[in-house]
């Protein structure tokens, strides 16, 4: 694909400039099935940015991320870390829903590399704009965007990382004080046979995003 950057407008001041550009976005495939594009959304002073996959069947449909069954489970955690929410903006990897249809049903599929590189214009002029203090990846698309593809969640989960050199424009922002963290997917704690371990596990690692705001 030819990727996102021709459609990512070069001198945008505002994030909601940079959103009524999205729709425009071809850099993919991913738009051609989908409902709508899925920009980010929350406070455009956030200092801490969460970076998901993609927009899920409830999302496609709203317009909005994390508003579904994962969105709900990630709001309740970043409460029960002691985030305030107001302080928080909320985005992902890729911008449109893949999915495959069976029958009427849409089935969600995780993007791929073409898909997580030919999307990441939009999260580095997102970052850019935002200049957080922490970024947050939630499950292995996220990581691996964001740290390479050798990064496993499962073993690095919970480190305080300096900022990705993938998710910098070296002429944005001094990134230098800049930190971010991977951890599991909220849909991943959904999917878990242990739930409340696995929800435990996701608060655990926020709680230490949380300590390093502070
Ligand atoms: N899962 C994600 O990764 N992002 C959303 O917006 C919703 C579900
Ligand atoms: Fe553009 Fe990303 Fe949508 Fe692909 S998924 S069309 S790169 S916004």
């Amino acid at each position: 694909p030819p990727g996102a950057q021709e459609f990512v407008p070069a001198d945008t001041h505002t994030l909601d400039e940079l959103k009524s550009a999205a729709p425009g976005c071809r850099g993919c495939e991913l738009y051609e099935d989908a409902t709508q594009v899925v920009f980010g959304r929350g406070a455009a002073h956030a200092r801490l940015v969460f970076v998901g996959e993609q927009p899920g069947d409830i999302e496609d449909q709203q317009g909005l991320p994390f508003v579904g069954p994962a969105g709900r489970l990630l709001r309740d955690a970043v409460g029960d870390a002691g985030i305030d929410p107001s302080t928080i903006y909320l985005t992902n990897t890729v911008k449109h829903f893949r999915f495959e249809l069976r029958g009427k049903r849409r089935i969600h599929q995780t993007p791929g590399p073409a898909h997580i590189t030919a999307c990441r214009p939009w999260l580095v002029a997102e970052f850019s704009l935002l200049k957080p203090d922490l970024v947050v990846a939630l499950g292995a698309t996220a990581a691996k965007a964001l740290f390479g593809p050798s990064f496993r969640v499962t073993k690095s989960r919970g480190e305080l990382l300096p900022w990705p050199a993938s998710a910098q424009r070296p002429q944005d922002f001094p990134v230098a004080e800049s930190k971010a963290l991977a951890t599991i997917h909220p849909s991943a704690v959904l999917r878990a046979d242990d739930r409340d371990t696995a929800y435990q596990g996701l608060v655990d690692d926020l709680k230490i995003a949380a300590a390093a705001l502070s």
